[in-house]
């Protein structure tokens, strides 16, 4: 994950899921879901991505006030085809919706060998790698997209079409070595950009334009972001929003919601989860231990200079975890001052911290 820099103070997991579940109980959410949604969220910062974690909560806090995300949605499920279907989100949180779809993709790979579940009517669901992961631990290999509003500028133009629109590819592998590969196809996420806004701090050259079209380091001017790769993540964005729209008729690119625009409209934001059973082709033990093979050959090529050693896709996340699991989670000062405005007005102590080593 790219860094900004910023004063952070550092608190424990359990501490900050607890709190987490209790403001989102506070706004109505059930207690099975608001500890999924807690979660997610603990689980992101664990695994080093901060644009998709806890700093996130108080967008999420202040939709489910102003009524665009449900904390009580109806989420249905459609099957359209063997191994097709549809979940319509209800308009409840992001997590929950796609939490839904990979578990119906699931089940249809399970009985079908494949599951595409297309999704409509959802909100923000933060980070990928949890639902792929999901599918992974199921012995499965997972594919997951969605989409967001536009802020990224299309290879040659000068204003933005697309969002953010992620992707994360996952197949499981033995020995802790399963690959998950979940980036944002801008050349970094906006909500690392959002917390720089909310820490205050300057970002690299190189992520983002303001409205006139030129290079800035100043979070607060920031009008697009470059897609990674020049014209291969602009078409992949493109693609993506193909996948996360058409299926399960959500608006695409221009047509959808801004996240951080009228927080009384619905986002309906779609997505697609794909799963393929393992089963059919080879033993899911023969699988897990091909990957684990291929990635330690991997691992083993000669570094580059500057390079400490060659890292398979998901393995810093997972050494981050480890780190943060004993050390506990950095957090920005000012997240950490919003999530304890949001936990003393839902009635709760606010989160301990301590100085970040
Ligand atoms: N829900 C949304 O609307 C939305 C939109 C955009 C992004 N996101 C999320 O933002 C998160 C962060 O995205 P990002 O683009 O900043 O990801 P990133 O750049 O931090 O990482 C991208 C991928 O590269 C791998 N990687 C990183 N360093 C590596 C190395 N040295 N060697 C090998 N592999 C390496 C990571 O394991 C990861 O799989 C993702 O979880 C994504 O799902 C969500």
């Amino acid at each position: 994950m790219a860094k900004i820099f910023h004063d952070t103070l550092t608190v424990d997991k359990d501490d900050l899921l607890a709190v987490c579940e209790g403001i989102l109980m506070h706004e109505g959410v059930p207690k099975a879901d608001a500890n999924y949604v807690a979660w997610h969220l603990v689980e992101t910062n664990l695994r080093g991505t901060d644009s998709h974690g806890v700093a996130r909560l108080p967008h999420y806090v202040r939709r489910l006030k102003e009524g665009s995300i449900l904390a009580q949605p109806t989420i249905s499920f459609e099957q359209r085809a063997p191994s097709l279907g549809l979940v319509d989100g209800g308009h409840g949180l992001g997590h929950l919706v796609m939490r839904r779809a990979t578990e119906e993709a699931a089940r249809l790979a399970e009985t079908n060998g494949a599951g595409w579940v297309a999704v409509r009517n959802s909100s923000h669901c933060g980070a990928l790698a949890p639902f792929g992961l999901q599918l992974a631990e199921r012995g499965m290999i997972g594919i997951v997209f969605t989409h967001v509003d536009p802020m990224v500028l299309p290879y040659g133009s000068r204003a933005p079409f697309c969002g953010t629109n992620p992707i994360c590819v996952s197949a499981p592998g033995a020995n802790d070595r399963t690959l998950c590969l979940d980036m944002a196809t801008s050349v970094v996420p906006w909500n690392l950009v959002a917390n720089a806004q909310q820490e205050k701090s300057e970002i690299p050259t190189g992520w983002a334009v303001d409205k006139n079209g030129n290079d800035t380091t100043h979070p607060d001017e920031v009008a697009a972001l470059y897609p990674f790769g020049r014209h291969k993540g602009s078409g992949l964005g493109i693609m993506i929003d193909v996948f996360s729209a058409m299926l399960g008729e959500a608006p695409y690119g221009p047509d959808i919601p801004k996240m951080y625009g009228n927080m009384k409209e619905h986002r309906r934001l779609g997505g697609l989860v794909g799963a393929i059973n393992i089963r059919p082709f080879v033993g899911v033990e023969d699988f897990e231990a091909r990957i684990s093979e291929m990635v330690s050959r991997l691992c083993g090529l000669p570094p580059m200079n500057g390079f400490d050693r060659v890292h398979f896709p998901g393995e810093p996340e997972l050494e981050t975890k480890r780190q943060r699991e004993k050390e506990g989670i950095p957090i920005g000062i000012n997240i950490l001052e919003g999530l304890n405005a949001l936990a003393i007005s839902a009635g709760l102590s606010p989160l301990q911290s301590r100085q970040t080593e």
